[in-house]
C-alpha cells in the first residue's frame, strides 16, 4: 500500500505535527508498506508545490492527516481529499470542523445532554472591552480563577489561568491574537482524565484504558511547556478509576465521538471535579500522534502497539 502522510501546517501546533507524522511515517514503514511525507510549512503552503502534491495524493491508497489545529483539523483539508476523491484517515469535514470550535462542540454537547466545562464565549466588541467581559462572566455564574483560551486552539497555546480582572484582561488580549473567538472557563479542581476513541475497520467503536493527567507541578495548569518541554509531567494509564467511572467515561466518550459524527480517531478529555460530576473539556479528532502521545499510549495499555494503532487507522479508512 502507498500511504501519504500530510503534516505541518500553518497552525501553531506544525512542529507538534511534523512529529505526529513522522512517528506515523516510521510506523507505515514498519508495516510494509510505502510511507510518502507531504509537508505544509508553516505558511500553509505544500512544500513539494500544489499540483504535485496532488498527483502524489492521487497515486496513493489512502492519507492520514497529521495535522493538528487550523488548516488541518478544522475540516479543510478533508474537504480538499474530498474534492479530489481520496480516502484519508478520521473524521470528514463537518465533525473536524465542529471538533476545532470548542464553542460549537460545547454547544452541540450541551444540546445532546452532556456536561461541559461552564463557560462563556466572546467575540468582537466584548474582546475589547473587558467590562463587558465581566459581565457576561458574571451573568453566567463564573467565578476567579478562570481559564481564557482561543477559541479553536490546540496543545494549549495560548491559554491562560486569569486570577482577577487584570490577568481576565490580559489573557483575553492575548487568546484574541491567535483565534476571532475566546472561551473563559470556569476552572475545574480535580483529575484531568483523557479517553482514546478507535474505530476498527468493521465499524466497531471502541475505547483505551483512560490515563490520567498529572502536569509538572512547577507549571500552573496542564500548559504548553507541562505537555511538551517537561520531564516531570507523568501520565498514569490505566488511570485509576472506579469501574462504575470508568465505565461511565468509555461511553461518553463514545457519545461524544457519535454525537459529533467523528470517524476513525479521536481523544476525548474530561475532567473529573473531587466531590462532581465530569464533565467534557474538548475532544481533538486528530490527537498528538507522537509515539509519546496520550493516544497511542492509551491503546498499549489495551494491548495494541503504535504499529498496530496505525494498521488499524489505514484499513479502517481504506475501507
Ligand atoms: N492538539 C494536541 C496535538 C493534542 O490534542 O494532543
Ligand atoms: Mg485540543
Amino acid at each position: 500500500m502507498k500511504v501519504a502522510i500530510v503534516m505541518g501546517g500553518a497552525s501553531p501546533e506544525h512542529k507538534v505535527s511534523l512529529a505526529s507524522g513522522r512517528g506515523i511515517a516510521k510506523a507505515i514503514s514498519l508495516l510494509g508498506h510505502t510511507a510518502i511525507p507531504l509537508v505544509i510549512d508553516a505558511d500553509g503552503n505544500w512544500i513539494d508545490g500544489q499540483h504535485e502534491a496532488i498527483e502524489i495524493l492521487q497515486a496513493c491508497d489512502v492519507t492520514i492527516p497529521a495535522m493538528h489545529g487550523e488548516g488541518g483539523e478544522d475540516g479543510t483539508i478533508q474537504g480538499f481529499l474530498d474534492q479530489l476523491k481520496i480516502p484519508y484517515v478520521g473524521s470528514g469535514v463537518a465533525a473536524s470542523a465542529v471538533g476545532l470550535d470548542k464553542h460549537l462542540t460545547k454547544a452541540i454537547l450541551r444540546a445532546h445532554g452532556i456536561a461541559v466545562t461552564p463557560g462563556i464565549r466572546l467575540t468582537g466588541s466584548d474582546l475589547a472591552e473587558t467590562e463587558s467581559a465581566i459581565q457576561k462572566l458574571k451573568a453566567a455564574g463564573l467565578e476567579f480563577p478562570v481559564f481564557v483560551k482561543p477559541g479553536n486552539g490546540g496543545s494549549s497555546f495560548g491559554v491562560a489561568r486569569a486570577t482577577d480582572l487584570a490577568t481576565l484582561s490580559h489573557a483575553i488580549a492575548d487568546a484574541a491574537v491567535l483565534a476571532p473567538q475566546v472561551l473563559v472557563e470556569q476552572e475545574m479542581l480535580g483529575r484531568e482524565i483523557d479517553l482514546a476513541v478507535l474505530q476498527f475497520p468493521d465499524g466497531r467503536v471502541d475505547t483505551a484504558p483512560a490515563l490520567e493527567i498529572h502536569p509538572d507541578p512547577e507549571q500552573p495548569f496542564f500548559n504548553a511547556t507541562a505537555k511538551y518541554d517537561s520531564s516531570a509531567t507523568r501520565f498514569v494509564v490505566p488511570a485509576p478509576l472506579e469501574p462504575a467511572l470508568a465505565g461511565r467515561l468509555r461511553r461518553t466518550a463514545i457519545e461524544v465521538f457519535e454525537v459529533l459524527g467523528c470517524a476513525g480517531l479521536a481523544r476525548v478529555d474530561f475532567f473529573v471535579p473531587a466531590d462532581g460530576e465530569p464533565v467534557v473539556n474538548e475532544i481533538n479528532t486528530f490527537p498528538g500522534f507522537t509515539p509519546a502521545s496520550q493516544f497511542p499510549r492509551m491503546w498499549a495499555a489495551a494491548g495494541m502497539s503504535y504499529t498496530d494503532v496505525v494498521d488499524t487507522l489505514i484499513r479502517t479508512a481504506a475501507k
